[in-house]
C-alpha cells in the first residue's frame, strides 16, 4: 500500500480526491440506475395489469394463420400469452407484428425449464421477471381463467434494459469526465494552496546548509509572508520564531567566544613580559654570579630553561587567540620548496645535535620528493614556516632513531599538498582523531618532561585554515602521512 502512496504531499492529497469522487460518482450511479429500473418496471406492471389476459384467453381459437384470429387488439407488440390447462401449456404466443421470434405464425416454442417456469408462476395476477430462452426476459402475471385453464400474459423487458442500459453508459462517460477534470482542476488548487508551504521548506533547506558551527553567523533567512492566518502560515511563523531565538543564542555564544579569545590574548600579552623579566634577571646572575653555589646555579639554570618553554607555549597561545579571532595574515608569495627545504635541515642539525650527545647511530634518515621547479602559494611565510616545521619536528621528535621520513610537495590543479611521511610506529586511532585538538600528546607524562606541549598540530591546522586550506592525518604501524593542503589562489580571490 505505501508503494501505491505518491511522494509528494500533493500528490497524495489530489489521489485522496480523484479516489472520494469516483466512490462519490459510483454510489450515485448505481442508485440512479436501480432507481430509474424499479420506475420503469413498475410502469410496464401497471401496463400489463391493464392489458388484462384478453390475448392469452383468444390464443385458444387462432394461432395456426399468422395470429390472424388471436384477439391483438389494442395489445403491445412483444405481448405475451399462454393458456394452460390441466398443468399444461396449450396454446402460447407472442404478438410479433415485425419478426420478433422469426415465426410469422406468432407461435413460439418453450423450453422445458421455460414451462416449467411459467407453469410456477402464483395465479394470483402479481408480475415476475422471467427469462425464457426464446424471447428474453419479460415480466410475466398468470390469473385463472373462466374454463378452470390458468391464463399467462406477459410484457418485454427489452425497454427497460435498453433504457437502464443507456443511463449508465452516459453516466459513466459523464462522471469519468468530472473524474479528470477533478483531478487535474484539484492537483491545481493543491499545488497553488501548498506554495506557502514550498516557501517554508525552502527557508528550511537553506538554513541547513548554513555551518553554525563556529564564528560569525548571520542567519537572516526568514520564512516569507509568515503572517497568514492558516496552518502553512503558523508553521512560517514558528520557524521565524524559532531562527530568531537560534541566532540570539548563536550571538550570546559568540560573544562568549570572543571575550575568552580577547581573555587568552590579552593574558598572553601580560604574562609575556613578567616571564621576560625573570628570564633575564636568571641568566643575569648566571652570567655574573661565577662564585654560585652548586645547587644555586642548578635551579638558576631550571629558572631559565623553564621561563623560555613557558615563553614559547604563551606566544603559541597567543597565535592561536590570533587566529581564532580571524586576524588577517600577511599575503605574500611563499616559496613552499624553501620552508621545506630550511625546516628539514633544521632538523637535520637538531638530530645530529642530539646523536652527538647520545649514541652515534641515533639518526633519521631524511628523504625529499620536490618538483623541480619552487612553488609557490599565497599566504603568512612565518605562520606557513611555523605549520611545516611542526609537521617536520614531530615526524623527529615522536619517531624512534633509523626511521625513514619523506617530505614531498605535490601540486594539483587548484591546490598544494605538503605530505610528511615517517616509517615510524605512529598514532593510536583515538589520539590520530584528535591530534590537531590543543594539548593533545602522546603521552602526557613522558611528553611533558621533553618540553612537548600538545599546541603544535593545532597551530598547523589553526595556519592552514587562516590560510583557505586544511589537515589531514592517516596513520598506521610504519607509515604516518600528515598532510597539508594549501590554495593555490589567495580564498578571496575564489
Ligand atoms: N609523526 C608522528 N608519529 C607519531 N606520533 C605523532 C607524530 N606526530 C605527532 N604525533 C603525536 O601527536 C601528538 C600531538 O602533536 P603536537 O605536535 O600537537 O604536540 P607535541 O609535539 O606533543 O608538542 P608541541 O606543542 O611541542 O609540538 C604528539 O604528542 C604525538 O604523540
Ligand atoms: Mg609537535
Amino acid at each position: 500500500m505505501s508503494r501505491l502512496r505518491p511522494r509528494t504531499l500533493r500528490g497524495q492529497l489530489t489521489l485522496g480526491l480523484v479516489v472520494l469522487l469516483a466512490v462519490i460518482f459510483a454510489g450515485v450511479g448505481i442508485g440512479t440506475t436501480a432507481l430509474l429500473r424499479g420506475f420503469l418496471v413498475t410502469r410496464l406492471d401497471q401496463q400489463l395489469t391493464a392489458a388484462g389476459p384478453r390475448y392469452a384467453q383468444s390464443l385458444e381459437h387462432g394461432l395456426e394463420q399468422n395470429n390472424m384470429d388471436a384477439d391483438t387488439r389494442g395489445q403491445t407488440l412483444g405481448t405475451f400469452g399462454a393458456r394452460a390447462a390441466g398443468g399444461v401449456i396449450t396454446q402460447v404466443g407472442v404478438i410479433n407484428g415485425t419478426s420478433l421470434t422469426g415465426d410469422d405464425t406468432g407461435q413460439v416454442r418453450l423450453s422445458p425449464a421455460d414451462t416449467r417456469a411459467v407453469l410456477s408462476l402464483p395465479l394470483d395476477g402479481s408480475p415476475h421477471t422471467v427469462r425464457l430462452s426464446a424471447l428474453g426476459e419479460y415480466r410475466l402475471r398468470s390469473v385463472p381463467g373462466l374454463d378452470s385453464d390458468v391464463l399467462v400474459t406477459g410484457l418485454p423487458m427489452s425497454q427497460v434494459s435498453e433504457t437502464v442500459r443507456e443511463l449508465a453508459t452516459a453516466e459513466i462517460a459523464l462522471f469519468a469526465g468530472a473524474v479528470v477534470v477533478a483531478a487535474l482542476g484539484g492537483a491545481a488548487w493543491v499545488r497553488l494552496a501548498l506554495r506557502p508551504l514550498d516557501r517554508v521548506a525552502t527557508t528550511a533547506e537553506r538554513v541547513s546548509t548554513l555551518s553554525l558551527a563556529s564564528g560569525e553567523v548571520a542567519l537572516e533567512v526568514r520564512v516569507p509572508d509568515a503572517d497568514r492566518g492558516d496552518e502553512v502560515g503558523r508553521v512560517g511563523a514558528s520557524l521565524n520564531r524559532m531562527l530568531g531565538h537560534v541566532e540570539n543564542a548563536l550571538a550570546r555564544r559568540q560573544s562568549v567566544e570572543r571575550r575568552l579569545r580577547d581573555f587568552a590574548a590579552d593574558a598572553g600579552h601580560e604574562l609575556r613580559t613578567p616571564l621576560a623579566a625573570v628570564r633575564g634577571h636568571a641568566e643575569l646572575v648566571l652570567r655574573r654570579g661565577g662564585e654560585l653555589p652548586d645547587d644555586a646555579r642548578h635551579a638558576l639554570t631550571r629558572i631559565e630553561a623553564e621561563s623560555r618553554r613557558m615563553g614559547t607555549i604563551v606566544d603559541d597561545l597567543l597565535l592561536l587567540a590570533r587566529l581564532d579571532a580571524g586576524r588577517p595574515l600577511a599575503s605574500e608569495e611563499v616559496d613552499l620548496t624553501l620552508l621545506v627545504l630550511n625546516a628539514v635541515d633544521d632538523a637535520r642539525a637538531a638530530d645530529h645535535d642530539e646523536s652527538d650527545i647520545g649514541e652515534s647511530a641515533t639518526r633519521h634518515e631524511w628523504r625529499l620528493d620536490l618538483p623541480t621547479d619552487p612553488v609557490t602559494v599565497p599566504g603568512d611565510p612565518h605562520r606557513l614556516a611555523q605549520a611545516v616545521a611542526n609537521f617536520v619536528t614531530n615526524a623527529r621528535v615522536h619517531t624512534p632513531a633509523g626511521t625513514l621520513i619523506t617530505v614531498g610537495i605535490s601540486v594539483d590543479a587548484d591546490k598544494v599538498r605538503l605530505a610528511v611521511q615517517d616509517s615510524g610506529p605512529g598514532l593510536a586511532p583515538d589520539l590520530a582523531e584528535r591530534a590537531f585538538d590543543r594539548f593533545t600528546r602522546g603521552d602526557p607524562a613522558r611528553s611533558r618532561g621533553s618540553g612537548s606541549t600538545g599546541l603544535g598540530l593545532a597551530i598547523t591546522r589553526a595556519v592552514a585554515e587562516a590560510h583557505g586550506g586544511g589537515v589531514t592525518v592517516r596513520s598506521k604501524p610504519g607509515r604516518t602521512v600528515f598532510e597539508l593542503v594549501l590554495p593555490r589562489t589567495p580564498p578571496s580571490e575564489k
